[in-house]
């Protein structure tokens, strides 16, 4: 028996960042790949059956897998330079609830398994919560097989790489069918629980997000030779298109939009940029308002590439509309734990591709300062024990 800080201590020194600090565990990484053979190890210490599914999520059995078990999981994989508890926190506390009801004599009327999704993030092949979509059928298989990593591989290739077969991926409605109920935990990533109030909370809903990409073309010279008054800069017209998406989301009440990774092709001290590449990242409760949002950044962004003699196209790479979790499994994990507020979320999660196809709950874990997608996203020992028995308790409760 571990608690759910031993458990998160002991991968404290997996994909460490030596650079950002914090930890870089991309999906099928050597740091992603170590971290899902810790689980593997952990939950047949349990005595819990492991299987992989054809998308690589892992499922981790108490019981026989039986169509409508209980189900609880959440992700390895991290953003580059990410904290230790996004993702990780609801693993290891899944796996400190099942030894706090083995130890108990819970004897489970359904079956229970823990689940570890594949690329929550995107942080490797671009689309966030990919596993989640390809079993739900939330992206097109070929879209999903054809995208590529930083290094140029594509995700088909890394999947065969890992043991899966491409041609059996996609929507498994069999998989699909033996989740009955879906809860994940996750580490709270905003400043919704106060340090003095409850350490819990329930989740109500996601707000909308998506990712889209924006390429400027312009013309590629040299630093040094190239006048000013005869430059076709990229990099200058990304840079005005940066804070035009900041003031435009700013106008808008609830808006989040943010550039958070941009390339310059071919990116050289003395080379005026032939493109640029960035993402996008927006966010708003109402489609009708992310779409009006996103195509006001566009009209500003080629108004902007214009006035520096570039071009720019924009492309949409994911999008997940505002969900709502499940109203009554949501209700009855309330009243399991009567002193946790109901809280929203700005931050996607694979219970929220998942909320779409079956009854799926969140319950958050304070985070005092909030950050989160950063080394300082932080979890007290306390809370996170907290966290635990409190899913120890709806688990128990809905078993
Ligand atoms: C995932 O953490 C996201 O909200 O981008
Ligand atoms: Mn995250
Ligand atoms: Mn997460």
């Amino acid at each position: 028996m571990e608690t759910v800080n031993q458990l998160l201590d002991s991968i404290k020194d997996v994909g460490r960042d030596a650079v950002r600090g914090g930890y870089s565990r991309a999906v099928y990484s050597t740091a992603e790949l170590d971290l899902r053979a810790w689980f593997i190890e952990q939950a047949q210490q349990r005595g819990l059956a492991v299987e992989t599914d054809r998308n690589g999520i892992i499922w981790a059995w108490w019981g026989k897998p039986q169509d409508g078990a209980l189900v609880t999981g959440s992700h390895l994989d991290s953003v580059p330079g990410g904290g230790a508890f996004d993702g990780p926190l609801g693993i290891a506390s899944a796996l400190a609830a099942v030894d706090i009801l083995q130890s108990r004599g819970t004897e489970p009327r359904r079956s229970l398994a823990i689940t570890v999704f594949p690329e929550e993030e995107g942080s490797r092949f671009g689309v966030a919560c990919l596993g989640s979509r390809l079993l739900t059928g939330a992206i097109d298989v070929d879209k999903a097989l054809n995208l590529r990593d930083g290094d140029g591989n594509t995700f088909a290739d890394v999947a065969k790489g890992n043991g899966l077969d491409p041609r059996h991926m996609g929507p498994d409605s069999e998989a699909l069918g033996r989740i009955g109920d879906f809860v994940e935990l996750h580490v709270e990533q905003g400043r919704g629980l106060g340090e003095n109030g409850p350490a819990i909370a329930v989740g109500s809903s996601i707000l909308g997000h998506g990712r889209w990409k924006l390429s400027i073309h312009g013309q590629g010279n040299h630093a040094g030779t190239t006048l000013m008054a005869d430059r076709a800069d990229p990099m200058v017209a990304a840079g005005q298109i940066i804070v035009a998406v900041r003031d435009t989301a700013a106008r808008q009440p609830d808006a989040r939009a943010t550039v958070g990774r941009l390339t310059p092709v071919p990116g050289g001290t003395n080379v005026i940029a032939s493109r640029v590449d960035m993402w996008l990242d927006a966010r708003h409760p109402d489609d009708a308002v992310t779409a009006a949002l996103i195509e006001s950044i566009y009209k500003a962004a080629r108004d902007i590439a214009a006035g520096e003699g570039c071009t720019i196209s924009l492309t949409e790479e994911s999008y997940s509309g505002t969900v709502h979790f499940d109203p009554g499994l949501s209700q009855r994990i309330s009243a399991i734990l009567p002193d946790a507020p109901v809280l929203a979320t700005g931050a996607g999660h694979d219970a929220g591709v998942l909320a779409g196809h079956v009854p799926s709950a969140m319950v958050f874990v304070r985070n005092p300062s909030g950050i989160s997608h950063s080394p300082e996203e932080y979890v007290a020992d306390e809370d996170a024990a907290i966290g635990a028995t409190a899913l120890a308790k709806v688990l128990e409760g809905l078993l």
